[in-house]
């Protein structure tokens, strides 16, 4: 029996990471909280804190997207299967990986062997999840990529047919802009005949929407938070969590759900490794994240012009949420 027990280097799973993540986020932290409207871009919630805290998310009453994804991936896993066959799955924001294992579930059923290249910014999650799966499923073999989208997109592995999944309408964290930019990227990487599966939470009235940001045991509260304490943390920030307050609702002319940290008192805070200090107002916020929610022909006909062709899309009977499979036919429509 082997002595030597290394979490993230088995022999059916590797965890590389392309880039230092650290030094970027001072200076999009320096960056972003010397802008008018203060900001701090949403991939840095996910430290070890944070994905544990989004899981958590996941799991309340309030936040309809997660059951809502799973169900119609759980009804139509074997038509995306039939659809798909035999591939490499990309996946990008994997996090713990749940919603997943329904697909694996089918292929394990088929007795098809499976590679499996997770791309998730939170190193603590992504060896976690390696160590779940690998036991769960002795047939995947898993190369995961501790980094963002970006960078792990350019560090894809070769592979015969691909299926990327973008899943938990992570789409909608993006602006029109970066989402054309990943679109021009993932059009990039992929070769002809690779799938793009993607899930997309409509919209719905606000009724519906504001809840699922503000839940009631204050989860999110505590997520959007966790960011001031990941400054203090690692940037040596002086924030005193108590005086900002978690602030989230939907605007409809823009159909986002968008989400600050509001100081509720005029303040200076100081950031130790940025030898940089930060005023408020009282009420001032950073703004954390956008949410966008989709209207399905939009989100074709901006695949369409990058090269993806639909091929099949499910929805839940009350139409929260839809989950879309594109190939990469690489033949964009010309005007
Ligand atoms: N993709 C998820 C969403 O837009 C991410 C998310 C859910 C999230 N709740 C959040 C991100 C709260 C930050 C804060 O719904």
């Amino acid at each position: 029996m082997s002595t030597q027990h290394s979490a993230t280097n088995s022999a059916r799973s590797r965890i590389r990471t392309p880039v230092e993540i650290h030094s970027q986020f001072r200076e999009d932290v320096a960056t972003g909280l010397r802008r008018s409207q203060k900001t701090i871009p949403p991939k840095y919630f996910y430290d070890a804190p944070g994905s544990l805290l989004f899981e958590q998310i996941c799991q309340q009453p309030e936040y309809y997207l997660t059951r809502t994804e799973a169900m119609i991936l759980r009804d139509h896993v074997a038509d995306v299967v039939d659809v798909v066959g035999n591939c490499t799955v990309v996946e990008l924001g994997s996090g713990s990986a749940v919603k997943t294992r329904l697909l694996f579930d089918e292929y394990q059923r088929r007795e098809q062997a499976l590679h499996y290249v997770p791309i998730d910014i939170s190193a603590s999650m992504l060896e976690e999840s390696a160590r779940t799966l690998t036991t769960i499923y002795p047939r995947l073999q898993i190369d995961g990529l501790a980094t963002d989208y970006w960078h792990g997109l350019a560090a894809l592995p070769h592979a015969h047919t691909r299926l990327v999944l973008f899943l938990g309408s992570n789409l909608g964290n993006f602006t029109l802009a970066e989402q054309d930019q990943l679109f021009t990227q993932l059009a990039r990487t992929l070769q002809r005949g690779d799938y793009f599966l993607i899930g997309l939470d409509l919209r719905k009235p606000i009724a519906v929407l504001e809840p699922a940001y503000n839940d009631a045991a204050g989860v999110t509260a505590a997520f959007n938070l966790n960011l001031l304490q990941r400054m203090n943390r690692e940037l040596g920030a002086r924030f005193d969590a108590s005086t900002f307050a978690h602030h989230a609702f939907y605007n409809m002319d823009q159909h986002q759900v968008e989400m600050h940290l509001r100081s509720t008192v005029a303040q200076e805070v100081r950031i130790s490794a940025l030898e940089m200090r930060v005023a408020f107002d009282a009420g001032e916020t950073i703004h954390t994240e956008i949410s966008r929610k989709f209207e399905p022909a939009e989100v074709r006909a901006q695949l369409a012009s990058h090269g993806f062709t639909p091929r099949a899309q499910w929805a839940d009977a009350r139409e929260w949420f839809l989950v879309s499979l594109f190939q990469y036919t690489g033949a964009a429509p010309t005007a």
